[in-house]
């Protein structure tokens, strides 16, 4: 209890000094309200504008309205790219390169990484979280409420069931339990009511209750579109014509969360916030094709490390844009947005050492992008592959992946491998022949954004330079935090729900 009130107070005469500076400020120079968006495992085939079969009529047309970045990157999984939105550094920066975080470990995002929310409410801004949080809640320090946020609803893991918000443990048998919550408390009033209702149900408040003069950061990461498939059945409707079960129920889900947003942005509008509001919509990785979602025509699917795992469907909407209704190219990672948006809301960037770059002038004027370079990541844990090549400055037999300009490089296995159309083009389906021994990969992007030609034997002045880069990477790594289960997390000892059991 005494950590929870000396939090409260530090970070409460935080803001009130921001807030003082941000009075003074405000004539001339608006902190825009912040409006951030996460789909869950949504696909990069799966976006109305991407020509999906799937309809989504307000990201579309909030998409129309604002820039498409089709040159952005996120991660293949869930903790990885919620973690560097969350701290803008790479995997291999804070210890999370491998896997994620499952709810029996005791392990988080590093609490010395000041949070993206920690930057927002710093410079004055009301800070409010929805849904999915999984970036670490073994012990109260690492709850949404303590990493800058003055309200949570949601939930700590990485999914659960839509209605019942139950889910068991992937490492430990019989580890179940209930995970909801309503700021640090559980919340059972809404067991039985579908997510993405409840969800944005709760954004609608924070937006109906919300002082307008005061800058508000909403972060809303939907469980949408996640595994397991379910929706109630108003959605489905319309996807009679869809025959296969998983992506009729997907298309579904898809449907409702689109609608969601336009909610959100209509709660927006109706308080006359929507003017002064910038937003973002993100996917956190690529569809899971066994899940109903899809990726066409990039190759490979959710936890591979090739460009289907890894190219995000992602836009932004707002009135500082310059170029409305264009589509933006410049080479973008889910690491920018913590600088983008912190000097964005004229916060500062002391004490952080990130691996982001600002993007505004990319995003908002269509200028170059800042950014040459992305490491996909560099996994020491996952099993190796195949024999190292000779003389080689990086073990290529690691799982690990780079982008240079248009040149990408990926060694290691890089998981599922294939081009799977969505089921009713079933005809175009191929399936990867590669030797599972196979380890190294070079791809010019710009021009094979399929990922078909491996041209690593026609460059091998290329492979060798992004070896080294890749290995120029590999020294900066810190440990790899990866603990094993711990039994202490099972719910049974904690009233039936999931939460932080280390004091
Ligand atoms: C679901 O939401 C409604 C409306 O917000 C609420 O009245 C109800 O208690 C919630 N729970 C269930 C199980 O329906
Ligand atoms: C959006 O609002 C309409 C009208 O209030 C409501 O019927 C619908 O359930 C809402 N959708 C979501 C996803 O919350
Ligand atoms: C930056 O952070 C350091 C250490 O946390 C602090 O001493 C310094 O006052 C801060 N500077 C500004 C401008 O906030």
């Amino acid at each position: 209890m005494m950590t929870w009130k000396t939090t409260l107070s530090a970070v409460a005469a935080v803001f009130l000094c921001a807030l003082g500076e941000f009075t003074v400020q405000s004539q001339s120079n608006k902190q825009p309200h912040i409006l951030f968006i996460v789909a869950d495992d949504y696909g990069f085939h799966d976006i109305g504008y991407h020509n999906s079969e799937i309809k989504t009529p307000n990201l579309d047309k909030l998409a129309g309205d604002g820039v498409k970045l089709e040159n952005y990157y996120v991660q293949p999984i869930c903790t990885p790219t919620r973690s560097q939105l969350f701290s803008g550094k790479y995997q291999i920066h804070t210890g999370l390169q491998h896997s994620l975080i499952w709810s029996t470990q005791p392990n988080g995002l590093p609490l010395e990484d000041p949070t993206l929310a920690d930057k927002m409410k710093e410079a004055g801004y009301s800070t409010h979280m929805v849904g999915k949080w999984h970036i670490g809640f073994y012990k109260e320090e690492y709850l949404p409420t303590r990493r800058g946020f003055d309200s949570y609803f949601g939930y700590y893991g990485g999914g659960e069931d839509y209605y019942g918000h139950n889910t068991c443990s992937y490492l430990l048998k019989g580890f179940c339990g209930y995970d909801f919550r309503d700021g640090d408390k559980v919340d059972y009033q809404d067991k039985g009511n579908y997510s993405t209702h409840v969800f944005t149900q709760r954004a609608i408040d924070v937006v109906n209750s919300h002082d307008p003069n005061q800058p508000l950061f909403l972060y809303i990461a939907f469980q949408a579109v996640h595994a397991p498939l379910e929706v109630p059945e108003k959605y489905t409707q319309m996807y009679d014509f869809i025959q296969d079960k998983n992506r009729r129920t997907y298309a579904g889900m898809v449907t409702c969360m689109d609608e969601a947003v336009g909610n959100i942005t209509k709660a927006f509008q109706d308080k006359f916030m929507f003017e002064d509001t910038f937003m973002i919509f993100t996917t956190d990785n690529g569809g899971q094709i066994h899940e109903g979602g899809n990726n066409w025509p990039l190759r490979g699917w959710k936890g591979s490390l090739w460009d289907g795992g890894m190219k995000g469907v992602g836009f932004v909407h707002g009135n500082g844009l310059t170029k409305p209704g264009t589509i933006n190219t410049g080479l973008m990672h889910v690491t920018d947005w913590y600088p983008t948006l912190v000097n964005l809301a004229k916060g500062s960037l002391n004490g952080t050492k990130l691996d982001g770059h600002d993007q505004w002038e990319t995003i908002s004027q269509g200028k170059p992008s800042s950014r040459q370079e992305i490491l996909h990541n560099i996994d020491p844990l996952s099993k190796k592959t195949g024999q190292p090549l000779r003389n080689a400055s990086f073990d290529n037999t690691v799982r690990a992946a780079l982008r240079v300009g248009d040149w990408k490089i990926i060694t290691g296995g890089p998981g599922n491998s294939s081009w799977i159309p969505p089921p009713h083009m079933a005809g175009k389906t191929q399936i990867s022949s590669e030797a599972p021994t196979k380890n190294l990969w070079l791809f010019n992007i710009a021009v094979d954004p399929e990922e078909r030609d491996d041209i690593s034997e026609q460059y091998p002045d290329m492979v060798r330079k992004m070896l080294e880069r890749l290995q120029a990477y590999n020294v900066t790594a810190v440990p790899v935090r990866y603990p094993k289960p711990d039994p202490r997390s099972n719910p049974k000892l904690h009233g039936g729900a999931w939460g932080p059991w280390e004091t």
